[in-house]
């Protein structure tokens, strides 16, 4: 038996202020964002956005349904959005933060392990990681790719591995 330890790098941050312009700019975008998402079962209102490698800012926010599994995270709504404007093209950040009760809540938001799932599939595509920006009111961490997120992720790869 051999263990292995497994290490990742998350900054952590106090306030929008203290990250770089472009960083910032996203965060104000997923909460502008937020404020507009279809939300009305559970009342958790996410907002995401992104920062493509053209320059191009995406926002979504989640979109909920009276049939509850055909609503969409708001990650995924800005990353499929993305990629079907721009496909191809590299995603260099996402922010994604939440409101409960139309409150930014205290702790970061977390992304579903669908949408960490979509958000490794564009960045293997481009093969750049993504920084991720987690917004949250005690603390906003920021990430380097999504292997911090999904270790051991499913990649396209196992579909054609040892065959
Ligand atoms: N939600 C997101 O939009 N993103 C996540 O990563 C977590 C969950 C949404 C889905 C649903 O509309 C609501 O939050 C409650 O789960």
């Amino acid at each position: 038996m051999k263990e292995i330890q497994l290490e990742y790098r998350v900054r952590s941050y106090q306030s929008p202020d203290e990250l770089p312009e472009i960083s910032r700019e996203l965060i104000l975008m997923a909460r502008e964002a937020a404020t507009r998402a279809y939300a009305p079962y559970s009342g958790y209102q996410v907002g995401a956005a992104l920062l493509l490698e053209n320059g191009e800012f995406i926002t979504g926010n989640n979109q909920e349904n009276a049939a509850y599994p055909s609503g969409l995270c708001a990650e995924r709504t800005a990353l499929f959005y993305a990629s079907s404007k721009y496909p191809g093209v590299a995603i260099r950040a996402l922010a994604v933060t939440a409101l409960a009760n139309g409150q930014l809540p205290e702790a970061f938001a977390k992304p579903c392990g669908g949408c960490r799932q979509v958000m490794a599939e564009y960045e293997d595509l481009s093969g750049k990681p993504i920084e991720i920006i987690l917004d949250g009111r005690a603390a906003i961490m920021v990430m380097e790719g999504v292997d911090t997120l999904l270790p051991f992720r499913f990649k396209k790869e196992e579909l054609t591995a040892n065959r």
